[in-house]
This record gives structure tokens, C-alpha cells and sequence, in this order.
């Protein structure tokens, strides 16, 4: 599978938020990038954990800010997030339980959600901070 390459087209406009955006992004290779990574390993279950932690940690930076600058699409966006959290959580407790590796539909959901969470929907805040100048 394919790694995910930060470009300047994944940029919010928020430097703390693509800082944010580039950590998550190497968690997600680091898993793509594991050799048939089993969840025995500890690195692997390690590396799931600690990138379901930063996520939430990144969702709840990106929500404040949206609520500083009373983004109207506040909700919606929330509810986004907390799919995400769930499915994540799902996936990796089914994983874990049947102690397989990780399953290429973990790497898939985890790698395209994130892709087109970050290009589509949070790239629709992107605009309404540049008038808030929110950088
Ligand atoms: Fe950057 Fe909405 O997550």
C-alpha cells in the first residue's frame, strides 16, 4: 500500500492544525509501512493506540478553534470526528481479539479517512479562518 505524501494541497492554513494534520500522517505510514504487522507486536498495537490518542487530541484542538471562530459547521464536523473514533476503535478491537494482523481494511479505512477528511471537510474551514485570520 501506498504511503500518504503531505503536499501543500493538504494545507489548511493553519500551522498548528497542519503540524497536527503531519503527525497523524506519519502514524499512519509508520503502520502502512511495518512489515506485515502483526498485533502481537507491540510496536504495531503501540502505534494504533497512540494514533487513536492523537487523533482525538487533534479533533478536539481543531473543534476549539472552531468554536473560538464560531464556525457554523461546527456539528456536522464533530459528528465526522467521532465516526472516525468509533470505526478506528472497532477495527482495532476486532483486530486485537482475533489476534490477526493488521487487516488491510484497517490500513484502507485509516489512510482514505484521513485523506479525504483533510481535503474535503477540513479544507471547507479553510477560507472561513483566512477571513477570521486564524494562521
Ligand atoms: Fe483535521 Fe477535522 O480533522
Amino acid at each position: 500500500m501506498e504511503k500518504i505524501v503531505w503536499d501543500q494541497s493538504f494545507s489548511v492554513g493553519v500551522q498548528k492544525i497542519d503540524k497536527q494534520h503531519k503527525k497523524l500522517i506519519d502514524m499512519i505510514n509508520q503502520l502502512i509501512d511495518a512489515e506485515n504487522p502483526s498485533v502481537r507486536s507491540e510496536a504495531v498495537s503501540d502505534t494504533l493506540m497512540d494514533m487513536t490518542d492523537y487523533a482525538t487530541y487533534h479533533f478536539q484542538a481543531e473543534e476549539e478553534l472552531m468554536q473560538e471562530y464560531q464556525y457554523p459547521h461546527l456539528d456536522r464536523h464533530h459528528l465526522q470526528h467521532m465516526d472516525f473514533i468509533r470505526k478506528t476503535a472497532e477495527l482495532a478491537t476486532d483486530t486485537v481479539e482475533l489476534q490477526q494482523t493488521v487487516p488491510a481494511e484497517l490500513l484502507s479505512f485509516l489512510k482514505n479517512w484521513l485523506v479525504s477528511h483533510i481535503l474535503e471537510s477540513d479544507m471547507r474551514y479553510k477560507d472561513f479562518f483566512d477571513t477570521k485570520g486564524g494562521s
